[in-house]
């Protein structure tokens, strides 16, 4: 069988430096917002470029401390609209609206998935006070959504849950491309932890030191409390093994970014549509690699049958989900196409060539 991600041979690889980190954690008796915290938001800011990073629960929380932040600092207020895309995992829009703020859908570009900015200005009105730009598998958005941002004064927040060390065509990467950015280290995800974690990064100094305090009960000081805060704090051991992780992420991005190259060159039949790259190589960190094909349900039969497993990312859109039932009529052709078809074939650091050989040998000789 070629596992869609094998997680177990991804971490094994790390097992020896676990379990050092393991002991030394053990051994500090200090076991919340200790060393391995600040020394991973040390290591992940400069890995990113950025002046400032604040270690959080997961990518969610991520995201929400950075709405509340910028509520806070009253740069956003409760009521104002966000431009999410529509096309997007659920939880991009969970933070909007868990912070009090309204969503606005915006249609994503067929070919690569991510929110097209020729739809954002007419989504723009007088209460529009940010963008979400989600990097949505693994692809940096299009420089123009920050260009319009600029243009109209808005607030650009980057979900880089799934572009882990993307780097644009100007050398900038995830998480220093806007205001402030949210990582989740989901174990699935390029830079994955051993259960829940996640980060913000920022250049922005009072947002810092506002998202500081809100992740901890709203307080820089033990038992002084300044603000209405939260306890979304990063686990100390797993903020241990993201430092151990993060110097492999690199090469494991390069490792993605090969597989993926090969799959867009070898795999050629007219029944599955490819991803398309439309920048430079490194733009593009394959979290996954998704294929659309017509009947879905016929194909991930199909390779099944010959051992592949797929996963499918994502069933079904967030305005299409029970949860979000009040935005169940809004007409988004092209993400429900997307998430009709949509189909992500394996790739991870750890697949070997004969694995990568063997999928597009088996997706070449589908029949539709
Ligand atoms: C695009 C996107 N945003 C946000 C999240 C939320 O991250 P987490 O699962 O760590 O809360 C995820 C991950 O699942 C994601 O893929």
């Amino acid at each position: 069988m070629i596992k869609f991600l094998d997680l177990h041979k991804i971490n094994a690889r790390f097992q020896h430096e676990f379990q050092k980190s393991f002991n030394t954690f053990l051994d500090s008796g200090h076991y919340v917002l200790g060393k391995s915290v600040s020394n991973f938001e040390n290591e992940f800011a400069n890995y990113c470029g950025a002046n400032h990073c604040i270690g959080t629960s997961n990518g969610l929380d991520a995201l929400t401390l950075i709405f509340k932040g910028f509520i806070a600092l009253n740069k956003l207020s409760v009521g104002n609209e966000v431009i999410v895309p529509a096309n997007t995992y659920i939880a991009s829009i969970l933070s909007v609206i868990n912070s009090g703020l309204k969503p606005v859908f915006v249609e994503p570009n067929p070919e690569t998935f991510n929110i097209e900015s020729s739809n954002i200005e007419t989504a723009i009105t007088p209460n529009t006070k940010a963008i979400l730009m989600v990097h949505l598998y693994g692809q940096l958005c299009s420089n123009s959504v920050s260009q319009i941002a600029k243009k109209h004064n808005l607030l650009v927040i980057e979900d880089a849950a799934q572009a882990h060390g993307a780097v644009s065509s100007s050398g900038l990467k995830a998480g220093n491309l806007s205001h402030a950015a949210a990582f989740s280290f989901y174990p699935s995800k390029n830079l994955g932890a051993l259960g829940d974690a996640g980060a913000i990064t920022t250049n922005n100094k009072a947002l810092y030191h506002v998202i500081c305090k809100l992740r901890n009960y709203g307080s820089s000081v033990k038992y002084i409390n300044e603000i209405v805060g939260y306890n979304n704090r990063l686990d100390e051991v797993q903020a241990a093994f993201l430092s151990i992780k993060l110097k492999a992420l690199d090469r494991d991005n390069l490792k993605r970014q090969e597989i993926a190259l090969t799959y867009l060159k070898e795999i050629k039949n007219t029944a599955v549509e490819l991803p398309v790259l439309t920048s430079n190589v490194e733009s593009h960190v394959w979290h996954v690699f998704v294929v659309l094909v017509k009947n879905r349900a016929h194909f991930v039969d199909y390779l099944e049958q010959h051992n592949i497993q797929t996963l499918i990312h994502y069933p079904i859109p967030p305005h299409k989900q029970e949860a979000l039932a009040s935005y169940t009529n809004l007409e988004l052709p092209i993400t429900e196409h997307i998430h009709n078809s949509c189909v992500s074939l394996p790739i991870s650091p750890v697949m070997t060539i004969e694995e990568t050989n063997r999928v597009i040998l088996i997706v070449n000789s589908y029949n539709a």
